[in-house]
């Protein structure tokens, strides 16, 4: 029979999952508070008293929860009463239940998946339990200041494919799959910089994107571009009227800041060249894993690139508005990417969900949060397959593009990840190997 290896946690002393719970999450916390303290002026103080008062409470109940985790007490339940607050709840009894004492449930002892989602929702509660203050980004400043120190980057890439699409029309099969592949390993590197892995510390692109390339290849452990190409290719089809119809694109995103704007060229390059008729984005519905795209962020980015102060860039930035207006683009979100569940409990906790990726051609899911969640964050054997490990999910056709930042890593070569633990023990953590992994239930 075959057993499921068990989930990451911070049990295991040492382990990246036990760093991450002692050290990495309570910084992360300390900052929030230092945020809110610092904005007090700016934000708070117009709600007067009562938003002095929601400054208070707000930091008294995330030092509590700072507390909590630092001396691993038990998971507590959410208070806030709102529409996922059931469902969270019902997933720690589920927990409790399984692991057999409340005791199990308890910051250092349960699943790392678990708690740290959990974190980022407690932060949550505690602006939602304070009405002034409920829509306040704590991580907003953070998730600005990357963008604006990536902005020669941002140029350079706005710039390179302003140049692709102005000789669109002339490129071969051969050229238009070499500036998709380039593309695309631009959006699988942009998932360095995130800040959840940096505690908050500047993770912004300061070299080319693009020139840097060819020296990140060898970094790339898996790599199945050519099935996301012939999975865009095969969507095509040839309508009565002899037009070609192209397919739809999901992209699953991540993080805000340089990231994003890899993935938007990404996706412009997908419908400018006529290989994808429609992109739907996924972000998520409040603040999460510091970095992580709202549609706050989402339009944010689109205005600030239409703002700048550079010919292409600024061209860019009306072209993906107008791809909005049209409904060429979309951006959605949906409570299930704000919860703790792996995805192959998605088709039966979100159905809705499930059904909208069916409609899709391809989902591209960024980043490591994702993978973790399509492998249930699990410590599987390098060598399983990734389709083992998604067990079961699967809706249609999906890539995974991450750069490594947990210890979990599946569909590797015989020996390929001995061999990496030799050379690099921390292969698996330092963000510096990527995969572009792929799986399709179509044979
Ligand atoms: O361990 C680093 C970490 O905080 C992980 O918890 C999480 O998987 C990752 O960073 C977030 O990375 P990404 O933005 O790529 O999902
Ligand atoms: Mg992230």
């Amino acid at each position: 029979v075959h057993r499921l290896p068990p989930p990451l946690s911070a049990k295991v002393v040492g382990s990246f999952a036990y760093l991450t719970v002692k050290d990495r999450l309570p910084t992360i916390l300390t900052k929030v508070i230092d945020t809110i303290h610092r904005n007090k002026n700016k934000f708070f103080e117009e709600y007067g008293e009562e938003g002095i008062q929601a400054e208070k409470q707000t930091i008294s109940l995330l030092s509590k929860l700072r507390n909590e985790l630092q001396t691993d007490k038990p998971v507590l339940a959410l208070t806030d009463g709102l529409p996922d607050t059931e469902s969270w709840n019902q997933y720690l009894q589920r927990h409790q239940g399984s692991e057999g004492d409340q005791e199990s449930v308890s910051w250092f002892k349960s699943t790392w998946l678990y708690v740290e989602c959990y974190m980022y929702r407690r932060i949550q509660e505690a602006l939602w339990l304070n009405p002034p203050i409920s829509d306040y980004d704590v991580f907003s400043e953070g998730k600005t200041q990357s963008f604006f120190e990536s902005q020669q980057a941002v140029i350079t890439l706005c710039t390179h494919l302003e140049n692709i699409k102005e000789r669109m029309q002339e490129l071969s099969k051969n050229q238009l799959l070499e500036h998709f592949n380039k593309l695309l390993q631009v959006s699988l590197w942009g998932n360095k910089c995130d800040l959840s892995i940096s505690a908050g510390q500047d993770n912004s692109q300061k070299i080319s994107p693009i020139d840097s390339l060819r020296s990140l290849q060898p970094f790339i452990l898996v790599d199945d571009s050519n099935m996301v190409w012939s999975t865009l290719i095969s969507a095509q089809t040839l309508g009565q009227s002899g037009k070609i119809t192209t397919g739809r694109v999901d992209i699953v995103l991540d993080n805000a800041g340089f990231e994003l704007v890899t993935d938007l060229v990404l996706a412009d390059f997908l419908i400018s060249s006529g290989l994808t008729r429609e992109i739907h984005f996924h972000g998520k519905s409040f603040p999460w894993f510091v970095s992580d795209v709202t549609a706050k962020d989402f339009h944010w980015t689109i205005r600030q690139t239409m703002a700048a102060n550079h010919k292409w860039m600024s061209k860019s930035g009306f072209e993906w508005q107008n791809y909005m207006k049209e409904g060429v683009w979309s951006y959605h979100d949906h409570p299930f990417w704000t919860q703790p569940h792996e995805f192959c409990d998605m088709a039966t906790d979100a159905p809705d969900l499930y059904a909208t990726l069916q409609g899709a051609d391809l989902v591209l899911f960024k980043g490591d949060l994702n993978y973790r969640k399509l492998t249930g964050d699990r410590d599987w054997n390098h060598m399983v397959g990734f389709d083992c490990a998604l067990r079961g999910f699967g809706p249609t056709p999906l890539c995974s593009l991450r750069t490594l930042k947990a210890n979990v890593q599946v569909g590797l070569q015989p020996g390929q990840g001995e061999k990496l633990t030799s050379q690099d023990p921390d292969w698996m953590t330092s963000g510096k190997y990527a995969i572009i992994q792929f799986h399709s239930t179509k044979s």
